[in-house]
């Protein structure tokens, strides 16, 4: 059993962000050995528009054009108390991952999601939105100062109720990195209990032999899977090093066989997540990649 914060995992694996944008894609989760139900991302509007054509992958990278089109909370709510209570019930926590435009926006959204039942929210704090240049003030990502921000006001918020946060970080060059850990060891009142890396990589380019790019004729595309590994290693090992022992590091990135999952545990990752290889190769991957040796 591995605990993160006041919760459980039965073993260190868990479908990521990405795997479940609708409540019915939550649902397959659930029956599956992911050993967390991880939702979102969640936006307050709905956003972007899922017509299925959001992943570019050749078999070990992928790219993703729109990045998370999602229903929006409005959608989401009534069935997060529903699949919390399904979650609880497999022994599995719910996290849900909220993309918010401002510090409020994060806020309001968690709040939501830890009404509705969440164990956890955790914070997309990767590029929000490749296509839409107007909802970009900045990444959170990119910017230590406004994640300090964001922290105050989850401490104002959240302190002591009970809830848990996750932040998850695109890669970051070393010293922003050492800026967010300042920012969370500054703000211990906020309950963050994971940092997880990594988000994709933002404004990639992979282009198509005419020169278009993989996932729309002039789209920048986020980029995980293969390509990612070795960067979200490195992320997990830095943050390893400096981050107080009672927050976890939770690796993500390029996850595809056994032999990934046990270097991000060696860099000291407490769990490993994945999006791609699920995107690739459904639940059944957890049969054929991991057996059932996993389970802790
Ligand atoms: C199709 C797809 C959709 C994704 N959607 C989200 C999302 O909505 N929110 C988020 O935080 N990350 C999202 N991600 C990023 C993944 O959670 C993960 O950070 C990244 O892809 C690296 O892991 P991987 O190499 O196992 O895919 C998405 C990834 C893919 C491939």
């Amino acid at each position: 059993m591995i605990e993160i914060g006041n919760i459980r995992l039965q073993s260190p694996l868990f479908l990521a962000a990405g795997c479940a944008k609708h409540p019915d894609g939550a649902r397959k989760i659930l029956a599956s050995p992911s050993a967390a139900l991880v939702v979102g991302s969640v936006t307050a509007a709905p956003f972007g528009v899922d017509d299925g054509d959001i992943l570019w992958c050749d078999g070990a990278r992928s790219v993703t054009g729109y990045g998370f089109p999602n229903a929006g909370m409005d959608v989401w709510e009534p069935d997060l108390a529903d699949l919390a209570a399904a979650a609880r019930e497999a022994g599995k926590p719910l996290v849900v991952n909220v993309a918010g435009s401002d510090v409020d926006d994060y806020l309001r959204l968690s709040e939501r999601a830890f009404a509705a039942g969440a164990a956890v929210v955790e914070f997309n704090l990767g590029w929000p939105c490749l296509l839409s240049p107007r909802l970009v003030r900045h990444a959170f990502s990119d910017d230590p100062a406004a994640v300090a921000d964001l922290l105050r006001g989850a401490a104002a918020r959240f302190a002591g109720k009970g809830g848990e946060l996750w932040l998850k970080f695109s890669p970051m060059q070393p010293t922003v990195l050492e800026g967010m850990v300042s920012a969370i060891d500054a703000n211990g009142d906020a309950p963050v209990t994971a940092v997880v890396c990594c988000a994709p990589y933002p404004k990639t380019l992979f282009l198509e032999p005419d020169g278009g790019s993989v996932v729309g004729s002039d789209s920048f595309g986020q980029m995980g899977g293969e390509v990612l590994r070795p960067i979200a290693l490195g992320q997990v090992r830095q943050f390893r090093a400096m981050l107080p022992a009672h927050i976890a590091v939770i690796g993500l990135g390029g996850v595809s066989i056994r032999d990934h999952v046990d270097q991000y545990l060696a860099m000291g990752a407490s769990a490993v997540g994945l999006t791609t290889a699920y995107q690739i190769g459904g639940a059944e991957i957890f049969d054929y990649l991991f057996g059932p040796e996993m389970a802790v």
